[in-house]
């Protein structure tokens, strides 16, 4: 009789070994190690593309053009790459109580095909009821309560559903494993016969998968390598906005972006998110300033906030949300040095309006302006915005895409942009006023 196989996996990064460690050397956790059956003699552990291999000359193979099947709503299908390609596996990741299972359902009850919704997590009643609360019917939409893939795939079989959602895989497992369901080993077995059908029956499924906060759980991280594409649903809960950005994507782009709103009556897509991520006031604030940046292919316009002050203690605070920290030190060092502004001994503090994590080097001007703004306590002019990076020596330099920043600034009613004098500007005709500098003191200068 085949022998029942053991391993040691790490529940931090999914490292195997041969036997149980302290420590694990792929991710230098400690006591993330936990013995697990890996292989049963009854297991499938099976092969994800069940096809004969033929060695084929490229030119002789046809494209064809995936015929995707089309969410409903705009942002999930911008983020997916213009829809759901048939039987590609979507992973969509989040901390509890973020929304995953909202989306999800809310999709599967918008969508004009036969969707299953298997959840391994809440009743029929509970989702029932949720539904209600979204308030939409759809004859349909089809529901499970089961967490065996066996029995799963069996119903799938029998059901031939359009498109299937799995909620969640930490729930699910394979009746020949003894591992209790969400080990390393379980997910994995679980996934990889779900991705079998999907291929073989050209279904798409998306797979839930919790991200605990203190990343306990090595589920979704293992699970990036073997699925199509990666979606993560993140956000502030006592923040209602909730951002869906692509991680890994087989099928288009892996730097979209989707904004919803959590609202009591489900998610509402948030069609112009320009809009909220500025926040509304009367007069002229000191201290903000709106950058155009880019999230992907996406022009955003977004507020930064800043406010500078005389240090209580010795050493002064810096930080930061939503903007890199060591940026931010480093723009206050070439404020200093460049244009003598004395920040040394004063506490700044950074903030992205919004809840977002910006990482476009375009909107580092905007910063600088904000930061300026606040320790001269001068406003600016809410009809300014700015896209340009800041060097080291205080040069104002150029962005990529400033076309397309230039038309979203245009587009909200900002009349004046300031941009870097070395930045390309393919067309003329904008209503918008372009000022062009080369350095920070000819923005100080125009500004302050
Ligand atoms: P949920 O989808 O259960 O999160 P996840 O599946 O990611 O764990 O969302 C839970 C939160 O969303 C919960 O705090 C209640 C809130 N919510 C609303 O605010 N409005 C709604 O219409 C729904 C269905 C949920
Ligand atoms: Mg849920």
């Amino acid at each position: 009789m085949a022998k029942t196989k053991k391993a040691y996996i790490c529940s931090n990064c999914g490292n195997n070994y041969a036997k149980m460690m302290g420590k694990c050397f792929s991710c230098g956790e400690f006591n993330t190690i936990t013995e697990e059956i890996i292989d049963h003699p009854k297991a499938t552990m099976m092969n994800l593309h069940d096809i004969d291999g033929v060695v084929t000359p490229i030119i002789n193979v046809d494209a064809i053009e995936l015929k995707r099947l089309k969410a409903p709503g705009i942002e999930l299908n911008r983020v997916l790459g213009g829809g759901i390609v048939p039987g590609s596996v979507i992973l969509l990741g989040g901390e509890p109580g973020i929304g995953k299972s909202t989306l999800l359902l809310q999709t599967a009850l918008r969508m004009n095909k036969s969707v299953l919704y298997v959840s391994g997590e809440e009743s029929l009643n509970q989702i029932k009821m949720r539904a209600d609360r979204i308030g939409i019917t759809n004859e349909e939409c089809l529901l499970l309560n089961e967490t065996c893939v066996e029995n799963i795939v069996q119903r799938m079989k029998e059901v031939k559903p359009s498109f299937v959602i799995i909620d969640s895989i930490q729930t699910m497992f394979s009746k020949y494993l003894d591992s209790t369901p969400g080990t390393i080993s379980q997910i994995r077995e679980s996934s990889s016969h779900l991705i079998q059908f999907a291929k073989q029956n050209e279904v798409p499924i998306i797979l839930v998968g919790h991200i605990t906060k203190d990343g306990q759980l090595a589920g979704p991280k293992l699970l990036e390598h073997m699925v199509d594409t990666v979606l993560q649903f993140e956000g502030e809960t006592q923040n209602s906005y909730r951002i869906l950005r692509t991680l890994k994507n087989r099928f288009g782009s892996s730097l979209e972006l989707g904004i919803y709103e959590m609202q009591s009556t489900g998610l509402r897509e948030v069609s112009n998110p320009s809009e909220v991520l500025i926040s509304e006031k009367d007069t002229d604030l000191t201290g903000t300033s709106i950058a155009a940046t880019l999230e992907g292919m996406r022009p955003l316009m977004i507020e930064v906030q800043a406010l500078v002050s005389t240090a209580v203690y010795g050493t002064p605070q810096r930080s930061s949300t939503g903007y890199n920290l060591k940026r931010l030190n480093m723009l206050l060092a070439v404020l200093e040095k460049r244009a003598g502004f004395r920040l040394g001994a004063k506490d700044v503090f950074l903030n992205i309006a919004g809840g977002l994590n910006v990482e476009d080097p375009a909107i580092d001007l905007a910063v600088v302006c904000a930061i300026l703004s606040s320790n001269e306590d001068i406003a600016i002019p809410q009809n300014y915005c700015f896209a340009a990076e800041v060097g080291l020596s205080g040069e104002v330099r150029a962005v990529n895409r400033v076309e397309q920043r230039i038309i979203e600034a245009e587009k909200l009613g900002f009349e004046k942009i300031i941009l870097s004098k070395f930045n390309k500007i393919p067309s003329k005709n904008h209503k918008i006023e372009l000022i062009r500098v080369s350095k920070i003191e000819d923005v100080v200068k125009v500004l302050f």
